[in-house]
């Protein structure tokens, strides 16, 4: 099978793009750079994208799973804490989680046997939004919504602007939604922190078009075509 054609049909992108990435040097063959087009895959060569060997045709595995809290996202952990592969269990492949959320954060996490798919899903030039439906204590003040949109300082690092949306405002307790395509670690903990709310609650709801809906926590359903798809399109 050619080249771009292998790697098209794992999931990866089109093609056309396929071919881009292999003039620029991100395709290796057999562990050597392939900048040749026209190159045919067969039985048994390895082929990486990005430097993951990327799995082949057809066999590409996307899941959404609603990570419950007190799940650690990570394929093992020596200290013997729920890791989210005991959710994922029954899938005979080889899945691990794209990115990470937080041990007390809940949600929407993508898990896939495809390492090349993961980084770039991860990477944030494709500015993928994630949304997180977050309970913070108190109350979030126009001028703070202000800061969160224009990007905060989160020590040493300045976000990019957040899409941010107040969904219910009590003295107490706000919802609010925010977007944001960047993953630092506990990033949407220290956004809110830096504005000076503390976060009582956190769920992320939606990675791009994929929604978390109405998904039961500890379950899992895997991508649609049209998400697959979606996800390309970003990607592309
Ligand atoms: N931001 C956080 O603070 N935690 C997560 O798990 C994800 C985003």
């Amino acid at each position: 099978m050619r080249l771009n054609k292998y790697i098209a049909s794992a999931g990866i992108c089109s093609r056309r793009k396929a071919d881009v990435l292999t003039a620029s040097g991100d395709v290796k063959l057999n562990g050597l750079v392939v900048r040749e087009m026209g190159v045919d895959v067969k039985d048994g060569d390895v082929v990486e994208v990005y430097n993951r060997v990327i799995t082949s045709a057809g066999k590409l595995i996307c899941i959404v799973l609603n990570k419950p809290k007190g799940f650690i996202t990570s394929v093992g952990d020596n200290l013997g804490r729920p890791t989210v592969m005991d959710l994922v269990g029954d899938i005979p492949e080889r899945i691990f989680p794209v990115g990470r959320l937080d041990a007390d954060t809940s949600g929407l996490l993508l898990m896939t046997n495809d390492g090349a798919l993961s980084q770039m899903l991860m990477h944030p030039k494709h500015k993928i939004y994630k949304t997180y439906r977050v309970k913070i204590g108190g109350v979030l003040s126009d001028e703070r919504i202000a800061r969160l949109r224009k990007g905060v300082d989160i020590g040493g690092f300045v976000t990019s602007p957040a899409e941010v949306k107040v969904l219910r405002q009590s003295e107490r307790i706000t919802t609010v939604e925010i977007s944001i395509f960047e993953g630092k670690n506990r990033q949407v903990r220290k956004m809110f922190a830096a504005v000076g709310n503390s976060v009582v609650e956190l769920k992320r709801v939606a990675v791009g078009d994929i929604l978390l809906g109405r998904l039961k926590e500890g379950h899992y359903r895997k991508l649609t075509r049209q998400e697959l798809l979606h996800l390309r399109d970003i990607l592309e």
